[in-house]
């Protein structure tokens, strides 16, 4: 696997492969990999004869008071992970690459209405962050299809959305969340982690199993999102939103609306956890 951090060096590569007749697959990440991660890479390697992954911490997606300088970078490690997996090419751009201007400067890409709900209200100006940078990733590589994991559904629908209205010609495939043993979603931010918190971390995952089993057998989405709510905060977490919205586009569910995902963000000491869960509720 070669690494390569600059654009000439990266067109070089894939254009040779392209007049190959090979197909192009791109796995975005910003890197301290898990096998969160490496299961995309997998899908990837399922779908394209080229695999490329990108390890970029974005600095347009964090926030000022957010975890940019203090966000694990492991490079030789996560390269070694790649290429045990049977990534082609590693791709770790600098910032001056990505954002060769001032970010005030930056040409921007919004999606509005998906970008500013759920962590997007928590979280101003990040889903501008992420559509930008893998819009100029995308660009950059040039795939012909990008693998996201389903772990960040509100972010999957953002992408997907933003490739839908560009008409970029790049197929975006969703990943089902790779979990602990105890049904913690792998994230790099678990490792912000205590030992004792980490204990209490699977009580995202359950209360999302709780509250959509209660959804399925006919309770209220107030009712049930209360009450996971309320089993975060007795497990010694702070929920930011718990909220059940329709798969599709994030909206507000009707009565009529059968696919169905419930979201869930809560504070736990220095970490931010996330995780959702997507299932069907009968009519
Ligand atoms: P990062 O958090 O590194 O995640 C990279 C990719 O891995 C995302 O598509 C994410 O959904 C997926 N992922 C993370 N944990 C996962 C898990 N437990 N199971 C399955 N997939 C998982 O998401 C980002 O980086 C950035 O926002 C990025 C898209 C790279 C733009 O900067």
């Amino acid at each position: 696997m070669e690494l390569v951090d600059d654009l000439t060096t990266l067109r070089r590569r894939v254009r040779a492969w392209r007049q190959n007749g090979e197909h192009i697959a791109l796995v975005p990440t910003m890197g301290n990999l898990h096998r969160g991660h490496l299961r995309l890479v997998q899908e990837a390697r399922a779908y394209a004869q080229r695999t490329v992954a990108t390890i970029f911490v974005n600095p347009m997606q964090f926030g000022p008071q957010e975890d940019f300088g203090a966000y694990p970078r492991t490079l030789a490690q996560d390269r070694h992970l790649l290429e045990e997996e049977g990534t082609d090419l590693l791709f770790a751009p600098t910032v001056t690459t990505v954002y060769p201007r001032p970010p005030e400067e930056q040409t921007r890409v919004e999606v509005p209405g998906l970008s500013d709900i759920l962590c997007g209200a928590s979280r101003p100006g990040h889903f501008v962050g992420v559509a930008t940078v893998v819009c100029k990733l995308f660009n950059m590589v040039q795939p012909d299809l990008a693998v996201f994991g389903e772990k960040d559904f509100q972010q999957l629908l953002v992408i997907r959305r933003m490739t839908e209205d560009l008409c970029l010609p790049i197929n975006i495939v969703g990943v089902p969340t790779v979990r602990e043993a105890d049904g913690l979603a792998l994230s790099s931010r678990n490792g912000y982690l205590s030992p004792e918190e980490r204990a209490r971390a699977p009580a995202v995952h359950r209360a999302l199993l709780a509250a959509a089993e209660g959804l399925k057998a006919g309770q209220g989405t107030d009712e049930v999102e209360q009450r996971a709510a309320a089993e975060l905060e007795a497990a010694g977490l702070a929920p930011d939103y718990v909220s059940v919205r329709r798969a599709l586009d994030l909206a507000l569910p009707g009565p009529a609306d059968t696919d169905l995902v419930i979201l869930a963000a809560a504070r736990l000491g220095k970490a931010r956890l996330i995780d959702n869960l997507r299932f069907s509720r009968a009519r």
